[in-house]
């Protein structure tokens, strides 16, 4: 069986950890690694798999890869990545080709790892969709007090734009965000996202681009 990403929205084992996670992250105040993230991880995994070139069956298997990255979560947020590769293989090891599954489930655990050591482009285009969305959509709570006491929440809700872009020309991608900088700072977003970026910035290197950050049209890196 080829794996397609209409087929794996729609497998209920997977929508059943999906809606524990939610359930799980919500009861610690996380961020939305719901259907949103998800959602938007998948579209930009196989944007960028397509702008540099893969094939459409990896542009899918990054698509896929997006939408499962996190679905581990409610097993525990620290190894979430290690669970949602496990939890893939389990539900597809004996029905799709063993490789890809192979390369979905690398691209899943090496969203989060530390030691990471990137050897697919599949893997690279997880990583920067998945650190790339940062938004205000991603703040669960509503409640300013709360919004403005939480690092994440207040880096979150600051940015009220986000765009990713791949240039194969000039082989550059590039994040630009608009920051809003009556509830954070510029500083307040490199202290929580400086391993993020760097996650983005070997990513992009990996597949041979230069990665570019610009906030609120100043460019940083
Ligand atoms: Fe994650
Ligand atoms: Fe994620």
């Amino acid at each position: 069986m080829k794996l397609s990403l209409t087929e794996i929205r729609q497998d209920p084992r997977l929508n059943a950890f999906i809606d524990q996670t939610d359930k799980y992250l919500k009861s610690l105040g996380y961020t939305d690694h719901g259907r949103r993230h998800l959602d938007i991880v998948s579209d930009r995994a196989k944007m960028i798999a397509k702008k540099i070139g893969l094939n459409e069956h990896e542009q899918e298997m990054a698509a896929i890869s997006g939408w499962c990255h996190d679905l581990g979560n409610f097993l525990g947020r620290t190894q979430h990545h290690y669970w949602a590769g496990m939890l893939f293989s389990q539900c597809y090891i004996n029905q799709a080709d063993p490789k890809d599954v192979a390369k979905i489930i690398q691209a899943i655990v090496s969203h989060d790892k530390d030691d990471l050591k990137i050897v697919d482009s599949i893997t690279a285009c997880l990583i920067i969709a998945d650190k790339s969305d940062v938004h205000r959509l991603r703040v669960k709570t509503k409640n300013m007090a709360e919004i403005k006491s939480d690092i994440h929440d207040r880096v979150n809700y600051a940015v009220t734009d986000n765009k990713l872009s791949v240039d194969p020309q000039k082989k550059t991608i590039t994040l630009a965000l608009k920051l809003d900088t009556n509830f954070t700072d510029i500083m307040d977003y490199f202290s929580i996202f400086v391993e993020r970026m760097n996650y983005c910035q070997k990513a992009v290197t990996y597949l041979g681009y230069t990665f570019n950050l610009q906030i609120n049209n100043i460019k940083l890196a």
